[in-house]
């Protein structure tokens, strides 16, 4: 993992394109088009400061949060790119729906009756409105994407593709 972080680092123009070629071998490739829009719509999101942060935290074990934040919203987006849903919103409701600055493992040992799977949603939510602009699907994919552990309902489609 250290490896891809100091390669992201080294990266002056990191786009999805070219992390989705380095990191997501075991999922569904798409076609160049679909790459390409999926590619416009987030390179401008993880080619920010923040961003490069989550590629530092380790999440579900063995991948970084920025890798795990891109893997969902690629498939997010892919999947209402094909349905012909709102696959803008589904790409951006999956990158930012752990979008936490901070390194679970040292907040739960500070916060330790604060359950992960509970409250990190209304966390990423909180960090996602400081910093965009978010719409009502972007909204409640993330706020609803731990259902039923979150108490949000889903409202969306999308929102179903992250559930
Ligand atoms: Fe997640
Ligand atoms: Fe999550």
């Amino acid at each position: 993992m250290q490896h891809l972080c100091i390669k992201y680092r080294n990266q002056k123009h990191n786009s999805a394109t070219s992390i989705l070629e380095q990191t997501f071998i075991d999922i569904p490739a798409g076609t160049e088009e679909e790459k390409r829009v999926y590619s416009e719509i987030v390179d401008d999101y993880i080619r920010d400061h923040d961003w490069l942060k989550l590629m530092s935290y380790i999440h579900h074990k063995q991948t970084t949060r920025l890798m795990h934040s891109m893997h969902v919203s690629y498939l997010c987006f892919l999947h209402a790119f094909r349905k012909g849903w709102d696959y803008v919103s589904a790409a951006i409701g999956g990158l930012l729906h752990d979008f936490c600055l901070f390194n679970k493992g040292d907040y739960q040992i500070r916060h330790i009756l604060d359950i992960w799977c509970f409250w990190h949603a209304k966390q990423a939510l909180q960090t996602s409105e400081n910093k965009y602009q978010l719409n009502h699907i972007t909204e409640n994919m993330i706020r609803a994407h731990m259902f039923p552990s979150a108490v949000t309902l889903p409202k969306y489609k999308e929102t179903w593709l992250i559930v």
